[in-house]
């Protein structure tokens, strides 16, 4: 049986998930988490499906070990292709969130047969499943999908809030097919980064929403409805990177500032 006090699992392919991370910080201050950066394997975004679901199913197996009571897929991508796999072999052992569902409940209850947009890696785009989840909730909201694959490796190289990120932004963001959209759904945990200056854009006109909130409040809903909301003291954070970067660890510090512990740990023995 699970309890309150077990940790709770996160995984994204690198620094993205941090995102989500820090804003279950804010909310869930009692939770311990156990974060799994997958940097050796970064991007997932170009990954074939059966790949991520490789991957993910390892990274899961390896946070199963740490005795968590919820595995959070911090993930778009793996969210996308690789969710229902994972509740078929996890089975009942634990709870599973993943980032898309949560986003897709805040955008269909405020903004009900509007248009909006979607933007994220190539595979999250391609697997459709935004639009699908939409449309099965409402029909009437007009979907404009876009990838925009460069996000990633840019925010990974520190490109952010300068000329280049400003160029590639304009460049992706300018499609036709996202005029007169009422709101932008960050589809990459990544994204959250660079908000505002996609905010900026758009010339603050339209709502920006990224899932870290939202996808925070889904899960303090999904523990106090299962009796396992922590509410202890000050947990300590552990975050495992499958390759260590220093970009990630200076992210890491910039979200979680008291001392980190950050291990890199190789799940795949390759090496
Ligand atoms: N942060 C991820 C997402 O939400 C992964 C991006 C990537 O590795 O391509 O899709």
């Amino acid at each position: 049986m699970l309890k309150p006090e077990q940790p709770i699992g996160i995984f994204d392919s690198g620094v993205g998930g941090l995102t989500v991370a820090s804003a279950i910080k804010q909310l869930l201050p009692g939770e311990k988490m156990i974060y799994f950066g997958d940097t050796a394997h970064l991007p997932y975004g170009d990954k074939s499906t059966d790949t991520i679901i490789r991957y993910s199913r390892h990274i899961a197996d390896f946070l199963m070990e740490k005795g968590i009571k919820v595995l959070l897929i911090a993930c778009n991508t793996a969210s996308a292709v690789a969710h229902n796999e994972l509740v078929r072999y996890l089975g009942n052992r634990v709870h599973i969130v993943n980032v898309i569902d949560p986003a897709v409940d805040f955008i269909t209850s405020q903004y009900p047969h509007e248009k909006v947009g979607v933007i994220g890696t190539k595979g999250t785009i391609k697997s459709g499943t935004y639009e699908r989840k939409i449309l099965e909730k409402d029909r009437g909201i007009e979907v404009s999908s876009l990838a925009t694959p460069l996000f990633v490796p840019m925010i990974e190289e520190g490109f952010v809030y300068d000329d280049i990120s400003n160029a590639i932004i304009r460049a992706y963001l300018s499609e036709e097919s996202l005029r007169d959209i009422k709101s932008l759904i960050l589809g990459c945990t990544h994204y959250p980064i660079i908000k505002n200056q996609i905010r900026k854009f758009f010339n603050f006109s339209v709502d920006v929403v990224d899932s870290a909130n939202v996808v925070a409040s889904y899960l303090k809903n999904i523990l106090e409805e299962n009796q396992l909301l922590n509410t202890g003291r000050k947990p300590e954070h552990v975050f495992y990177v499958s390759d260590y970067t220093e970009y990630f660890e200076a992210i890491a510090r910039m979200f979680f500032e008291e001392r980190l512990n950050l291990a890199r740990k190789n799940i795949w023995n390759e090496s």
